[in-house]
Parts: C-alpha cells; sequence; structure tokens
C-alpha cells in the first residue's frame, strides 16, 4: 500500500479564531454575510456529496463527462509528476486524471474538510500503489506550504469552487496559485458557465431541499463551535441569480423576527422579520473573461473544453 500522510498546516485553534474573526464580522455588518468555507465539517462534506448525485445538480456529471474525455490529453500536455489539489472534498472526479497521468509521483489534496481528506486520501493511497499521498488540511484562501515533491506540477481546482470567491478573493488566489508553480507548470480549472435562469436557480432550490439542508448547516457549525443557538427552523434556503453580478446567491431568510446569542463572541445577534444572511456566491463564466482573469494572474489558457451540452467548462492554463 502506498504512504498516506495527513498534515493540519493551521493548528485548530487558528482555525477556531478565523472562524470567530468571520462569523463576528458577518453577523455585525449590514447586508449580514458568512463565507462559504465554513459548510464543509463533516455533515456539510456529506450534503454537498449529496448534492453532486441531485437530478437537478448538474455540474459534477458535466464535469466528470469532460474529464473521462480529455484527461488523456490533459495528462499529455502536462506531463505532471506532481498533482495538487485544492478543495478536493472527495477527489471522486479526479480518479479519472489519477488513471491517466502515467508519471505521477505525488497526489496532495488540500481542503478544510479533516473527514472528506481522511476517507479520499486513504482510499486514493490504497487504490495507487507507489503513489505518495499527501493531504493537507488547509484553507486554500491562505499561504501555506506545499510538501517538496518532484515537478511538473499540475494545480487543480475543480467543481467550480473558484466561483464561490469573490471577485477581488479570486484575483488573489489566482495570484496566490500562479505562485505555486514554476513556470510551464499548469493549472487545471473546473468553472460552471452562464446559462438560462431557471437551470441555474434549480441547481441550488432543488426539490427534495438538500441544498437547503447544505445551507442550515452553516448555522449548526456556528451553534457547535462557538455555543450559539440558532435555530435552522427560523430561516428559509433562497437561491436567486444576481443577473448583474452573475452568479447564483444562497441567503438564510428570517421567517420571524429572531435573537441569537453567540456566548463565544460575547454577542446577540438580532434579525428583522425576512432579513437575509448571505452564505454563498457561485459565480458562472463566460470564456473569454475567464481567460482575461487567468492571463492577469500570469496564466495563459492552452485548452478549452466544455461537456456536450455546453454547460461546464475545463480549462488548461500554463504558468508564463
Ligand atoms: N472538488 C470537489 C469538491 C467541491 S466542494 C468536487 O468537484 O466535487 C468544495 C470543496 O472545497 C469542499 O470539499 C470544501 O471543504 C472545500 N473548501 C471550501 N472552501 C475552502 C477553503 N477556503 N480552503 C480549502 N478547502 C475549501
Ligand atoms: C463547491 N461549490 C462549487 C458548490 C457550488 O455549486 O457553488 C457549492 C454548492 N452550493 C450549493 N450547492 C452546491
Amino acid at each position: 500500500m502506498s504512504p498516506f500522510h495527513l498534515t493540519r498546516t493551521l493548528p485548530e485553534d487558528a482555525t477556531d479564531a478565523a472562524l470567530r474573526t468571520d462569523v463576528l464580522h458577518g453577523l455585525t455588518c449590514t447586508p449580514k454575510t458568512l463565507p462559504p468555507k465554513w459548510f464543509y465539517d463533516a455533515r456539510g462534506s456529506d450534503l454537498f456529496e449529496e448534492i453532486t448525485r441531485l437530478p437537478e445538480y448538474y455540474p459534477t456529471r458535466a464535469e466528470a463527462e469532460i474529464l473521462r474525455e480529455r484527461s488523456g490529453e490533459i495528462a499529455a500536455a502536462s506531463r505532471a509528476r506532481t498533482l495538487v489539489e485544492l478543495g478536493s472534498g472527495s477527489s471522486e472526479k479526479t480518479r479519472h486524471l489519477l488513471d491517466e497521468l502515467t508519471e505521477l509521483k505525488a497526489y496532495v489534496p488540500v481542503d478544510v474538510s479533516a473527514s472528506a481528506l481522511a476517507q479520499a486520501g486513504e482510499a486514493i493511497a490504497a487504490e495507487h500503489p507507489g503513489l505518495d499521498v499527501h493531504g493537507l488540511i488547509a484553507d486554500f484562501t491562505t499561504s501555506f506550504a506545499l510538501p517538496a515533491t518532484p515537478g511538473p506540477r499540475l494545480v487543480a481546482f475543480l467543481g467550480g469552487t473558484l466561483g464561490n470567491l469573490l471577485p477581488a478573493e479570486r484575483a488573489r488566489f489566482l495570484t496566490s496559485v500562479r505562485a505555486m508553480l514554476d513556470p510551464g507548470d499548469a493549472l487545471l480549472l473546473g468553472t460552471d458557465l452562464v446559462k438560462e435562469e431557471a437551470v441555474l436557480v434549480a441547481a441550488y432550490d432543488d426539490a427534495q431541499g438538500v441544498t437547503a439542508e447544505f445551507n442550515k448547516n452553516v448555522l449548526l457549525v456556528v451553534n457547535r463551535e462557538l455555543d450559539a443557538n440558532f435555530d435552522p427552523e427560523d430561516f428559509a434556503h433562497v437561491a436567486l441569480w444576481n443577473r448583474e453580478e452573475e452568479w447564483i446567491e444562497m441567503r438564510l431568510r428570517a421567517l420571524r423576527p429572531v435573537g441569537v446569542k453567540i456566548p463565544a463572541l460575547d454577542l446577540a445577534v438580532d434579525f428583522e422579520a425576512g432579513e437575509e444572511l448571505r452564505t454563498e456566491v457561485s459565480a458562472k463564466f463566460r470564456e473569454e473573461g475567464l481567460r482575461a482573469e487567468l492571463a492577469a494572474a500570469g496564466l495563459d489558457t492552452s485548452h478549452w473544453w466544455t461537456d456536450s451540452a455546453g454547460r461546464f467548462a475545463l480549462s488548461l492554463s500554463v504558468a508564463r
């Protein structure tokens, strides 16, 4: 069996401090917001996996179709000996790549979800004897050290997670990805594309209510970690298409006046009836705009593939 290491790049109390800062800032500003990375405790990661199997949630199936067809080309173009995957989650679709990257020596999945990383990392190490699998529990929006593994390096960022960053965060993030690469190394990026509003909204407001549970899970994370007393029943799940920004917004709308106590922050927060807390944006992209954002970060797009229905794009960009 291959070696599997799991490293926490930030001590748990630093993660705790980051949550405190985000909750204190997010729940005292107007409008109220929370960053989406706090969805992903063990239950949130499981709920996300359930979302990927919903009939309305097309991105995972669309990206898997592209990866099934194009992994050979990606392997030939990158000749990667190290694959770093940011926000790897279950690493399910990555298996197509791992099967084709014949020169690969090391796989470095990076995620804030320790449970998802441990499960995926152990399984992949067992499936790929001889591959060094080194999981990193880290926040990809902060700087963290990668293990010393051989180049060329391919960084994969799949699933459309780039869209969960706000535009300024996105620009900083792409610059930090470029800094992880040597000239000639590559970024493999999965991005959801602008399409009809009804298709987009259904993907974020499914009939079974799994996305609603996922959205409300952030309240349970704040309850558990900061002793707060949110009642998820006080809030309704909202998914709407912001036409100007070209992103989906997930919000939690207070169904009645709600008072919440967060003892760990010595904070009381009031919601008026109908007041909304924004929990996620999920930006949808157009080819020209994304190529320009990548180029501004020093990444030149050499390949652009979409699924057969043109819903989702996978692009390969080379570090200048
Ligand atoms: N790449 C997988 C999972 C996407 S879900 C797929 O395509 O299906 C988004 C993943 O990113 C989750 O596993 C979540 O825990 C992780 N994530 C979200 N924000 C993060 C952050 N700031 N740093 C590291 N991981 C993050
Ligand atoms: C992880 N990320 C790309 C998902 C998305 O589609 O924005 C998270 C998600 N939110 C609701 N459903 C899925």
